[in-house]
């Protein structure tokens, strides 16, 4: 019978087939350990010089890295691995044999790495994260259809901007200019008042001259908006969403988080609720830390996210931002016309914002009036102003930065090995 590694502990004892990659091997005299992997995990198969021919065995012996097989023998349980099961094959057949992988299981550099990312997508590590990756969207799906959200899919060509015009990248469209999304909000609140909550997941694009570990230029973003739900309701919904995720990977890919050495203790503390500092409180912190020279009004730093997140074991939110570092479209706060109701979710250990969220303006006058200071005209938003003359409501929004929460769950130090195809200020191969 054939089955995948992952069907391993359902069949042990029981002979069977797997088409399967040589990830890594091992050989004396009398024995071969080829370590094997499949894209559903990875197990260990023994090869005995006395209980295969003596064919097999010189196949497995000789066998180079990443040549591709369909092995057959029984599945046993093998306490000594993390997975816990290996195979005592009886019977190998290859494929193709592979010549000169460039992938050795010595130390590369990262740039070697990033120049094979096709090929470097196969190792224990890089599976892992992909693995987390994937259920962290799945775990998204699942929170928001539970919690009665509709997925809605923003367009990706657009003729506006959502988040400022300087990081924009411009496109033909026939005759006109055109962008790729940078987000998808404002056809989120136009959904929102058709759906009630409304939840996007798709690619956004920032043309940023950045080059940090926090920066891509292409990243995929978890864009939900909820009608009737003011700021403090928002950051509920948050703090839910993120504690969920975070569950959902603790519990569904325990070996992935292993094969990262994650500390998990660190996790599992990740539970709702989480705490709020307001920009007023969080730019008195940084004084008392020794960011003595920071002014009320500048924008926060990655040294700054990273110093207010060492104050908390957990995600914190930094609420209530000056208005004029944020976004035309934040509601400004009922008592102090000077910030916003808003949020940035840092999250610990130096991964920095991985929400960006605010409640938005509802009214009329005041969405004309940031049209006029922000110079916002033509068709291309002229359809959002809409949105506040029929049937304006409270609603409010957050956009969550899929590679950074991967990065910062799988405990990895860059963005770039968070996502399969990084698209870099360097580099837009392969
Ligand atoms: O804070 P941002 O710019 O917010 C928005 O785009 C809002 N329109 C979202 C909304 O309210 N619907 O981006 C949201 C998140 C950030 O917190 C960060 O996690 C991620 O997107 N992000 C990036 N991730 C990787 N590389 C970049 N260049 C990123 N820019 C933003
Ligand atoms: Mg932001």
């Amino acid at each position: 019978m054939k089955i995948t590694i992952s069907q391993a502990p359902e069949h042990t004892g029981e002979k069977v087939t797997i088409g399967a990659w040589l990830a890594n091997k091992r050989s004396s005299g009398k024995i071969a350990f080829l370590q094997l992997r499949d894209g559903t995990g990875f197990m260990q198969g023994v090869v005995v010089k006395n209980d295969v021919s003596e064919e097999v065995f010189q196949l497995a012996k000789n066998m180079t890295q990443e040549s591709s097989m369909y092995i057959t023998g029984t599945i046993a349980e093998d306490k000594r691995s993390p997975f816990g099961y290996e195979m005592q094959v009886t019977d190998l057949e290859l494929i193709h044999e592979a010549s000169d992988y460039p992938i050795t299981p010595k130390e590369h550099g990262t740039e070697f790495l990033m120049d094979h990312r096709h090929l470097w997508l196969r190792s224990k590590k890089q599976h892992a994260v992909m693995k987390i990756r994937n259920e962290i969207i799945r775990a998204t799906y699942q929170f928001f259809n539970d919690n009665g959200y509709v997925k809605i899919d923003p367009p990706i060509l657009t003729g506006s901007s959502a988040e400022g015009t300087t990081e924009l990248f411009h496109t033909q469209y026939f005759d006109e200019e055109a962008y790729l999304s940078q987000s998808g909000q404002l056809y989120m609140e136009a959904a929102a008042m058709a759906f009630g909550k409304v939840f996007s997941f798709g690619p956004t694009f920032r043309a940023e001259k950045s080059k940090t570990r926090r920066h891509l230029i292409e990243f995929w973003m978890i864009e939900p908006e909820m009608a009737f739900f003011d700021h403090e309701e928002s950051l509920e919904v948050q703090e839910q969403y993120v504690s969920f995720v975070i569950q959902a990977v603790l519990e569904n890919c325990k070996l992935e988080l292993e094969a990262l050495e994650r500390d998990t203790v660190k996790l599992e503390k990740m539970q709702a609720p989480f705490p709020r500092i307001s920009y007023d409180d969080a730019v008195q912190l940084l004084r008392d830390k020794g960011f003595t020279d920071i002014e009320w009004g500048v924008d926060f730093g990655a040294p700054h996210e990273t110093a207010i997140a060492e104050s908390y074991d957990k995600p914190v939110f930094i609420t209530n931002y000056p208005k004029e570092i944020k976004a035309f479209y934040m509601k400004p706060h009922p008592d102090r016309s000077d910030v916003v109701l808003c949020a940035d979710l840092i999250a610990p250990e130096g991964y920095g914002e991985i929400i960006g969220g605010s409640q938005r303006i509802d009214d009329l006058e005041l969405m004309q009036e940031r049209y006029e200071q922000h110079g916002l005209t033509g068709p291309a938003y002229e359809w959002y102003l809409e949105l506040q003359k029929y049937g304006s409501v409270p609603h409010s929004g957050f956009g969550l930065g899929l590679e950074r929460t991967v990065a910062w769950i799988a405990g990895v130090e860059h963005v770039r090995e968070t996502i399969p195809f990084p698209r870099l200020l360097n580099r837009l191969y392969p």
